[in-house]
């Protein structure tokens, strides 16, 4: 017989296994974005699962960046932002946001948004949003922003699970909708 679930690792001798915690955290799937940005002359993009939906009225989205992020400068000084969908042909994009580089916007094609920021093409979806709230988030910074514009197209997403990409597909035990 499978057990429905692994049971928590006990707490080493520091109390709290961070690692087993963030394996924990992988079995929640995620869609995969970039989130885009420019600011005294400098554009910047960062891979990004923690996105989420936050509120519809006001319309209002959260994600979070790691503080030593060295992009991190450019999100706090930017006024504008995009949230770049990845679909699911576009792990070389994420992988490519996601490592250290001059310019991870070298030879993209890229449009430009609300602010400046960088608009990427072939995305599932692309939501632009002006800086609400920035919170404390532990390790992490808080990013809240507040939903100007966005558009859909209709590519399949890329998903990320248990540390790997992932595809999405109709569950076949979906109940009938409407
Ligand atoms: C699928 C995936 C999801 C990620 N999600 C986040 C995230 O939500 N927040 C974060 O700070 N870093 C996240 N990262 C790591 C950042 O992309 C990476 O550390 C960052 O781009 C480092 O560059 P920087 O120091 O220039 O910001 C993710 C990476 C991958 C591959």
């Amino acid at each position: 017989m499978t057990a429905a679930f692994t049971p928590p690792a006990p707490p080493d001798e520091t109390g709290f296994d961070t690692r087993a915690f963030r394996t924990a955290l992988g079995h929640f799937p995620t869609g995969v974005t970039v989130m885009t940005a420019a600011a005294g002359g400098r554009r910047i993009g960062v891979t990004v699962n923690s996105f989420s939906a936050l509120s519809l009225d006001p319309p209002l989205i959260l994600w979070s960046i790691i503080k030593a992020s060295s992009s991190y400068a450019v999100f706090e000084a930017a006024s504008h932002f995009a949230v770049n969908i990845l679909a699911h042909d576009q792990i070389a994009l994420s992988q490519r946001f996601a490592r250290p580089a001059e310019d991870r916007f070298h030879g993209i094609g890229t449009g430009t948004g609300a602010g400046g920021a960088p608009l990427l093409p072939g995305t599932c979806g692309l939501i632009e949003y002006e800086r609400h709230q920035i919170l404390d988030g532990g390790d992490h910074w808080i990013l809240i922003g507040r939903v100007l514009s966005f558009a859909t197209e209709g590519h399949a997403p890329l998903l990320f699970h248990k540390g790997a990409y992932a595809l999405a597909s109709p569950h076949p035990d979906q109940p009938p909708r409407g």
